[in-house]
């Protein structure tokens, strides 16, 4: 069957991002592009449709749903980089989940109560939810310019997700797991959480924020975690994939070994909460409150909030998204508090490493953050997310440099991929006036290019699952760099020039090469999802 595809000089100027970057010279192009929202809600299958080795796995899994959450960010400050970068990573599964059959669920939202947050507000002159309102829109603004396409936004100041935590909160107390005591320690507002000393540095200062920790006295409410020690120790043995990357799982496996101790789960200096229901002078602890926000994310607002209702709706979530910093509160509080209330624990939760400048973690504590915005507004949200998810391997630490983002994305982007398609749109237009004479499945039967695309594409579903995403981009860069050595061997413009039979086959080597562009596009597009739709 041969079909015409428009070769017409403005798609070549819409994918820009397979020219050459600069740092400033590409801003111009981007208010060319216009692109639909859930693009990718395709039917099951659809990503490996004609290049799939292994469909089985893929068919019996795809009526199952996917419940994947990123953290609930603090609204102390607007999103950087690194808030960002969770979330991209998030975005790039939830993609390949939906392009995989599954019926996905993306859950995100922000954190919105506590100390820390009320403190932000009023060093704004301004009141807490006031302040709320206006970073959890920053936080929606950019995940738009990000292209994020998430299915639930929770915030934590949301009515319903107010009422299922008080109704989680009762549940845990009518099982006899919340008592009053006194507590002294030294607590980290940053962290919000009590630390012990021989965790902190020198003058009791934090190791993550780099501020001093304060000593508190409080009268507070306490979850008794120790009592779930040993049914903690059986579901990590019994079920050794629920943490990750597996080295996260040791350091896990020795908080717990050396002894859970109770905390404190409300405050009573802290205004800027959820009341506890059974003593309205002291709020529930933020963790508390935040974590809750996965399941009350997935009540329908339609819904007469309640828990119960919640968790039929998607509840267990398949997978947490987190950074290494807050592992203790997904992979040993909350199991234990769902265990108290009766309530299944996640299937997963998976720890990533930070993004790093000077070696330091990028944050708003620390003030060395890296600028979203002005990345996304210099080089288009696909570069942003193709770096980031390429070059930083998911689950280890990753350095950003402006020069390196600069010369990846021109390598990678431009030069392999933009190359490709240019080199054959070019000579299609030259010499077959932009028709395709066969059909790609009939042309490219029996090469060894096409077994060859088939096996990296199999490599790059294969490390989507495994959340390996770096891997997936390099597999899908290698059909790139093997279309690119197909076409030099194959030399279609001296064929072309020869005419008659070599012509026919010089049209049709294009043909192949288109058709493992438009793999590479559907390949590449739970992480450039822009760029993809444009190939
Ligand atoms: N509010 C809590 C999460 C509650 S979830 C029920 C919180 N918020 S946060 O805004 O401080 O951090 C949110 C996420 O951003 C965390 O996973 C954290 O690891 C991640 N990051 C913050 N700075 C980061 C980097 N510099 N690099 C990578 N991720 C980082 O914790």
């Amino acid at each position: 069957m041969a079909a015409r595809i428009n070769c017409s000089t403005s798609i070549q100027n819409s994918l820009w991002l397979l020219n050459p970057l600069n740092s400033k010279a590409t801003t111009h192009f981007r208010n060319r592009l216009k692109f639909r929202q859930n693009l990718f809600s395709l039917s099951k299958g659809a990503m490996f449709c004609t290049c799939s080795t292994n469909n089985d796995k893929t068919n019996t899994d795809s009526t199952d749903s996917f419940v994947l959450t990123t953290p609930l960010y603090y609204v102390n400050a607007p999103p950087h980089m690194g808030s960002a970068y969770t979330t991209i990573a998030a975005d790039a599964i939830a993609r390949f989940q939906r392009l995989s059959g599954k019926k996905v669920v993306f859950v995100t939202g922000t954190d919105e109560h506590g100390e820390k947050i009320a403190a932000a507000a009023a060093a704004c002159g301004s009141s807490p939810s006031e302040h709320c309102e206006v970073i959890s829109q920053a936080y929606k603004t950019l995940w738009k310019d990000l292209d994020i396409a998430y299915d639930k936004f929770i915030r934590t100041t949301d009515p319903k997700h107010e009422e299922i935590v008080k109704e989680f909160y009762s549940r845990v107390l009518a099982n006899g797991d919340i008592y009053k005591a006194d507590y002294e320690g030294l607590y980290c507002i940053n962290c919000e959480e009590y630390k012990d000393e021989k965790e902190l540095l020198e003058n009791h200062y934090c190791p993550i924020h780099l501020k001093p920790c304060v000593a508190r006295k409080e009268d507070n409410y306490f979850f008794a975690l120790s009592k779930y020690q040993k049914q903690l120790e059986e579901t990590l043995t019994q079920n050794p994939d629920f943490v990750q990357p597996s080295f996260r799982l040791n350091e896990v496996q020795s908080w717990i070994k050396s002894g859970l101790r109770d905390f404190s789960i409300s405050r009573a200096s802290v205004d800027w909460g959820i009341p506890i229901p059974n003593d309205d002078k002291q709020t529930v602890y933020v963790w508390f409150d935040a974590l809750l926000g996965y399941i009350s994310a997935l009540s329908e607002n339609k819904d007469q909030p309640n828990l119960q209702t919640a968790v039929s709706s998607g509840w267990p979530a398949s997978l947490h998204l987190i950074g290494k910093d807050i592992l203790r509160f997904h992979a040993v509080y909350w199991p234990a508090m769902l265990m108290s209330a009766g309530l299944a624990i996640p299937k997963k939760v998976f720890g990533h490493g930070f993004l790093t400048k000077d070696g330091m973690k990028m944050g708003k504590s620390l003030g060395n953050t890296l600028e979203p915005n002005e990345l996304v507004h210099n080089f288009g949200p696909d570069a942003v997310r193709y770096f980031f998810l390429k070059e930083v391997e998911f689950g280890n630490d990753g350095d950003y440099s402006e020069d390196r983002f600069i010369n990846i994305v021109n390598a990678h982007l431009a030069n392999t991929i933009g190359n490709l398609l240019n080199r054959t749109l070019g000579l299609l237009r030259k010499n077959c006036q932009s028709t395709l004479v066969v059909d790609s499945t009939i042309a490219a039967e029996g090469t060894a290019f096409k077994d060859n695309v088939e096996k990296l594409v199999e490599n790059a579903r294969f490390h989507y699952e495994n959340l390996s995403l770096s891997s997936a981009c390099e597999a899908v860069l290698e059909i790139g760099n093997a279309g690119n050595s197909y076409m030099d061997e194959r030399a279609p413009w001296s064929l072309f020039k020869q005419g008659g039979a070599a012509s026919e086959t010089a049209a049709k080597d294009l043909v192949i090469i288109l058709e493992a562009m438009r793999i590479i596009a559907i390949a590449l597009s739970p992480v450039t999802p822009n760029l993809s739709w444009r190939i």
